[in-house]
């Protein structure tokens, strides 16, 4: 195990330690900074990448079992289909005076799959499309709380929640949220509550329930994944559907990151409840930046006066992935692979660390999104080892394997051979006490934790 900070430092890791003296926080998304994986041996940058398969600019080869662009590629690094689409728009010009009528084509295919939605709007990245969503709710409900439970963007009226009830509270919520430079006017806006299950005595439904009960009557929106490490247990979504419905909250259900990866569409289409608005980003572009707010018109329609405008919303290469992609969804049944693919790679992780006595949970709730846990005190650098020992194999790993159509059995069986391998040596270091020392203080750190 080489340590890229030493006197052969890769090329990768210079650019990476420049990198960080020139660009605050060294990358542009916090979920990829090598610090995140595993500090000073995780490649920084990659110089191409293709299905699961990822180049860095060592030329080192890796394939992608950790999270395939933070869930943005689900079809798989350039795929054929919509990299041929995108070239085709580009070679056609992907901007002008006049608007692209892939806006148009792509409302109505989303409309097909989400026949409850009369309206769309479009913009680039999920946070803003979150954002968009927030200003028509508060606009068509004409009160301005919102209610969040899980993670939305990086915007001021997300990151109000982080500045807590008072000033002890500030940045208490959601860990490693730094609510710096969000106005502290806007305390109080943003509301949290735990999102989870169902069940009469359930924490989660009280606390719904409790917020629900104090902030309700100047609610303007509830903004909520319909699931995330699992299905929503029954009667939860429709509870949420029915109080927000009786009380005039737009309810907003965010399928950025699950969005077409458990199901083809938004996964509340498999729950059957309807939002009043739905909002994805990510896989809908398979790399190439677009992002969906949908609506019923009763809500959208807030849209035509409140003022949510910005020039390279209306670029062309965002709608022409977004059609071929989900042309794609829809011919090859994505979800069933990935579901399938996802469950493989589970049960080797179940049996190979049983069979090397590793303390791991795996979660079996959403196989698209595998993931497992080391079970121990030193989890975070039983994590880091974990990820340094797959590096040293090919591997880009993690707790959670964003499965994509490019993953096949095959490459699932050339990881089991290498889980094998790496469960082995943990479990020596487990039972010499040496992960501590092998560590030292290059534990990879989490950001944020989800109000799970
Ligand atoms: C559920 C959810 N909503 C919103 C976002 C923000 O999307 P983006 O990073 O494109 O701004 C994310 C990103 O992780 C997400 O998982």
């Amino acid at each position: 195990m080489t340590k890229s900070n030493g006197k052969n430092i890769s090329e990768t890791q210079k650019l990476y330690n420049y990198a960080k003296t020139i660009i605050p926080g060294g990358t542009q998304l916090l979920s990829k900074r090598p610090e995140m994986m595993a500090p000073n041996y995780w490649p920084a940058y990659f110089k191409e990448a293709n299905g699961c398969e990822v180049w860095d600019l060592d030329n080192k080869h890796y394939y992608d079992m950790s999270t395939n662009s933070v869930g943005a590629c689900l079809l798989g690094y350039k795929d054929p289909d919509v990299t041929k689409a995108v070239i085709d728009r580009i070679n056609k010009g992907s901007i002008s005076t006049l608007n692209a009528p892939e806006d148009v084509y792509l409302a109505d295919k989303l409309f097909e799959i989400h026949p409850w939605a009369d309206m769309a709007r479009f913009a680039r990245t999920g946070g803003e499309t979150a954002s968009i969503a927030v200003r028509i709710a508060r606009a068509a409900a004409g009160k301005s709380k919102v209610a969040i439970s899980g993670y939305n963007g990086w915007h001021d009226w997300y990151i109000a929640a982080n500045l807590g009830a008072n000033e002890s509270e500030s940045g208490e919520i959601l860990p490693g949220f730094s609510p710096d430079g969000v106005p502290v006017e806007l305390r109080g806006t943003t509301i949290p509550f735990a999102q989870g299950g169902m069940g009469d005595q359930h924490p989660s439904v009280k606390d719904f329930d409790g917020m629900i009960a104090e902030h309700g009557g100047s609610l303007a929106a509830i903004v909520m994944e319909p699931c995330r490490g699992s299905d929503p247990e029954p009667g939860y979504l429709e509870h949420i559907r029915e109080q927000t419905t009786k009380r005039g909250i737009v309810l907003i259900f965010d399928e950025i990151s699950i969005g077409w990866r458990r199901n083809l569409g938004g996964s509340h289409l498999a729950f059957g409840v309807n939002p009043d608005i739905a909002i994805f980003s990510k896989a809908l572009g398979n790399g190439h930046p677009i992002g969906a707010v949908i609506g019923t018109r009763a809500v959208m329609e807030a849209a035509s006066e409140a003022f949510i405008s910005s020039t390279y919303w209306t670029e062309a290469v965002g709608p022409v992935a977004a059609l071929a992609a989900i042309d794609k969804h829809i011919k090859c049944n994505v979800s069933a692979h990935t579901r399938q693919i996802g469950i493989m790679l589970l049960d080797n992780l179940r049996d190979l660390g049983q069979a090397h006595n590793i303390p791991i949970h795996v979660n079996y709730g959403m196989p698209c999104l595998a993931h497992f846990e080391f079970e121990h005190e030193l989890s975070q650098s039983l994590i880091t080892l974990y990820i340094r020992l797959m590096l040293e194999r090919g591997f880009l790993s993690g707790p959670s394997t964003y499965v994509t159509l490019a993953h096949t059995p095959e490459i699932v069986a050339k990881y089991a051979i290498a889980i094998d391998e790496v469960f082995g040596q943990i479990a020596k270091h487990l039972e010499r006490g040496t992960v501590e020392s092998t560590i030292g203080d290059d534990a990879a750190y989490f950001g944020f934790k989800r109000l799970l």
